[in-house]
């Protein structure tokens, strides 16, 4: 299923499977884990899938000189970078590129999925948002560990192009678990969204939860379980 869904979106990367990712993986999974490990190993693999986004930015050439005297042939950005995370969960990824990133303007869009209606049609909540004011100039990273329905992207996508003028190939999402249903809702809708992801699960329950997934991802991260 994995390979078919990279074949046909080649808008989505997946992150290589090492034994470390897994290992996070697993962490993060184990219903066992506490909140403190819970948040601690969550961290360490949004850094990596920050990292992965970050290698998909458009570069240019740059020759710096060395204090040897040979020349190095390096890069630099070309464009301007943002965040936006959507709210909540999204904001745990906020740490991990302010990291990256020194000084990067962070946006917020608050979209909350309906729980009562996920079993029926996936229904969600826009009610806020707040991002920096030359959006549209700018690569943007849009933050959501969770893509279950798509929904929630779908609709953030939709806010930043329609409401916020940010060109579709400017945005690249950035994800903790996804699932082939949230993908193809979203990729097929996104074509030119670049979609960076540490793994693809299996599917959905009859409540639209990702399995085998890691449950609810912000109460397991703010402490709200
Ligand atoms: C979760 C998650 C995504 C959304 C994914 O947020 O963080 O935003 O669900 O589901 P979807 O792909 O079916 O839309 P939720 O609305 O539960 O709010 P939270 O961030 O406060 O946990
Ligand atoms: N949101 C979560 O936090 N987990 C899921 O499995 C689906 C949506």
């Amino acid at each position: 299923m994995t390979e078919a869904l990279l074949k046909q979106f080649p808008q989505l990367r997946l992150i290589p499977q090492s034994n470390q990712v897994r290992f996070l993986h697993t962490r993060i999974r184990d219903a066992t884990s506490s909140r403190e490990d819970y948040v601690f190993f969550a961290d360490r693999l949004i850094r990596l899938i920050v990292e992965e986004g970050l290698n998909c930015i458009p570069v240019a050439d740059l020759e710096v000189n060395t204090p040897t005297q040979v020349p190095y042939n390096g890069v630099k950005s070309v464009h301007g970078i943002c965040g936006v995370s959507i709210m909540r969960a999204g904001e745990s990824m906020e740490q991990a590129l302010r990291e990256t990133c020194r000084g990067v303007r962070i946006g917020k869009i608050l979209i909350q999925r309906d729980e009562t209606t996920a079993d029926k049609a996936p229904d969600t909540r826009f009610s806020y948002s707040k991002v920096p004011l030359d959006i549209h100039e700018r690569i943007v990273f849009l933050m959501d560990p969770m893509l279950a329905t798509g929904g929630s992207a779908a609709k953030a996508a939709e806010i930043l192009i329609d409401k916020y003028k940010v060109k579709e190939e400017n945005i690249i999402f950035l994800n903790v678990v996804s699932c082939p249903e949230g993908l193809t809702n979203f990729s097929s809708r996104f074509p030119k969204i670049l979609v960076v992801t540490s793994a693809i699960d299996d599917g959905l329950n009859e409540h639209k939860y990702i399995l085998p997934g890691l449950g609810d991802f912000g109460d397991r991260y703010f402490g709200t379980t």
